[in-house]
């Protein structure tokens, strides 16, 4: 039941889409000859529980499918993206907390290949002493972007999973980005804080990262059943316009049901709507970076 009610959420090319507007058509990526350089986009929202992590690894495992060569930053202590990609954080002797703070230690040391093809830098609790140790650092809202830099060519993409906060750690994802996609939750409260977290991109762009764009808004667990559902939504595209993405993130169970089993949904559940929508962001994120 919760896969027919997701599938409500998608529409065909041409058609009306949930978001009011007429659903683009959109092809399948086409294969790359040779990878990189890497569009980094980081997965941001400083409201807890709406989906950034599912994002990450659902977009990755889906842009994955279509050829591009995808590394997944764990940039929250709490570990889920790397929980959700079958990796215990608490078993790992190095994280990307020790290539933040020490010199010694490379991206390419703690880099773990996962069995869903796509590279992780894993994350766990050790990293919430960072956003401490950090402010005491010269050019501290770069250090993430300085970790990542040898790595940027050998990617077509590099995702980074920000903790529910504003905080320095999310700072130092935005100063190493290209791009933000903020997933926002088809509830009432939704909206609450998101003009701080646009304020937040724009003072960073201004003052650290002058590349820095908002690539899109990510309308998840999404229930087109309900009016509130519906509403909400409505005001989502009426407050942000283009920049929100055609595909729309149904509610369904089948997203808890993958973090337990520790692979994207696109294996897990590879026909299921949860899987297609992903697939339809991901082109849709081709698309966009395409145009830019
Ligand atoms: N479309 C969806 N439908 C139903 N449940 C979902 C959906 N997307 C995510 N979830 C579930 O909601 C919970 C929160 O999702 P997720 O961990 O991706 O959010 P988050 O923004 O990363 O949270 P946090 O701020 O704590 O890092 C998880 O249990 C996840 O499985
Ligand atoms: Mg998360």
């Amino acid at each position: 039941m919760s896969t027919s009610l997701a599938s409500r959420s998608r529409a065909a090319a041409g058609e009306m889409g949930p978001t009011g507007r007429r659903m683009p058509k959109l092809r399948d990526p086409k294969p790359l000859t040779e990878h990189g350089p890497a569009t980094i986009l980081a997965l941001c929202n400083q409201k807890g529980g709406v989906g950034k992590t599912t994002t990450t690894i659902n977009l990755g495992a889906a842009l994955t499918e279509f050829g591009r060569k995808v590394l997944l930053v764990d940039f929250d202590p709490q570990g889920a993206l790397s929980v959700g990609l079958g990796v215990n954080p608490l078993e790992l002797d190095q994280t990307i907390y020790n290539s933040l703070m020490e010199r010694s230690v490379s991206a390419d040391d703690v880099l773990l290949k996962t069995n869903a093809g796509m590279d992780l830098l894993p994350s766990n609790i050790d990293l919430s002493a960072a956003e401490v140790q950090l402010v005491g650092e010269v050019a501290r809202e770069q250090t993430l972007k300085r970790v990542l830099a040898p790595l940027v060519d050998d990617y077509d993409f590099i995702l980074i999973d920000c903790q529910p906060s504003l905080g320095l750690l999310t700072i130092n994802a935005l100063t190493a980005a290209d791009g933000v996609i903020i997933p926002l939750e088809c509830e009432y409260f939704s909206l609450r804080g998101v003009a701080l977290l646009i304020q937040t991109i724009e003072k960073v762009s201004e003052r650290l990262n002058p590349q820095l764009e908002l690539e899109g808004i990510l309308a998840t667990m999404y229930d087109s059943r309900t009016l509130h559902g519906r509403e909400v939504l409505g005001r989502v595209v009426q407050a942000f316009g283009e920049k929100v993405f055609h595909t729309v993130i149904g509610r369904t169970v089948r997203f808890p049901e993958t973090t337990v089993a520790g692979e994207p949904i696109t294996t897990f559940a590879s026909s299921s709507a949860g899987a297609s929508a992903y697939r339809d962001l991901a082109r849709e994120v081709v698309a966009r970076c395409l145009a830019a």
